[in-house]
């Protein structure tokens, strides 16, 4: 089996981390490299990602994420919190950074702020948020995979309340609103789990080719 293959069969959504273990700054900005180098649609990475190391808002967070420990035994958790205000003042900011970045007049992009005003920005308020929140989980999924390669152990969560999360963090003040989240860490010798084999559909059910 190729590496790759082996990292996805090592990793698995640990329960019970190793409270004593922190992951190093080294990976952790591995990490989040990871998350912002996702691809989103047009690019316009609608969320934002709060990074909480602190041991005292964990646990206050975590009566609000059903009591999963994992929210105070890992070494760091993950917010993602989609933009609510992906309006014409965001998609101004977005064509001004690709104009900077890419050295070209801001004409250049002129087909793409187009595209964007006649789909994205036409969005009702739900479609925004659901269209918002699936770039969060291509974000997630690259983290997972990134995080197995460096024998790194997570926990993609949506057991949370994402209203009290937001209170908690004052997300609404930011416009932001919390939709999925992720625990980093080394697993415990004690979770059973990481020996258990892993459930999947059959690629014959899985996958149509044609
Ligand atoms: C969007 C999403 C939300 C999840 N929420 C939770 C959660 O709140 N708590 C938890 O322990 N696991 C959670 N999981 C983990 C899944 O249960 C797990 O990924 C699935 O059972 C497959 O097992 P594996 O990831 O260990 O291979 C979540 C996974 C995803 C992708």
């Amino acid at each position: 089996m190729n590496e790759y293959l082996e990292n996805l069969h090592w990793r698995y959504a640990t329960k019970k981390f190793n409270p004593e273990l922190e992951v190093s700054d080294e990976h952790l900005e591995t990490l989040l490299e990871a998350i912002r180098l996702s691809a989103s649609s047009y690019g316009l990475q609608p969320y934002e990602v709060i990074v909480i190391k602190d041991a005292e808002m964990r646990e206050k967070l975590k009566p609000a994420a059903f009591d999963q420990p994992q929210i105070t035994d890992s070494s760091c958790l993950l917010v993602f919190a989609y933009r609510t205000d992906i309006d014409q003042n965001y998609l101004d900011e977005f064509i001004e950074n690709n104009s900077q970045t890419r050295n070209q007049p801001k004409e250049d992009f002129q087909g793409l702020k187009d595209m964007i005003q006649n789909s994205v920005l036409t969005f009702s308020e739900h479609e925004k948020e659901v269209w918002a929140s699936r770039q969060v989980y291509i974000a997630i999924g690259n983290l997972l995979s990134a995080a197995a390669d460096l024998k790194v152990d997570t926990c993609p969560m949506e057991g949370f309340n994402p209203e009290e999360f937001d209170n908690i963090l004052d997300l609404k003040s930011k416009n932001l609103k919390s939709v999925a989240l992720t625990t980093i860490g080394y697993r415990s010798d004690e979770d059973q789990l990481q020996n258990a084999k892993k459930v999947r559909k059959s690629k014959e059910s899985l996958f149509t080719r044609i």
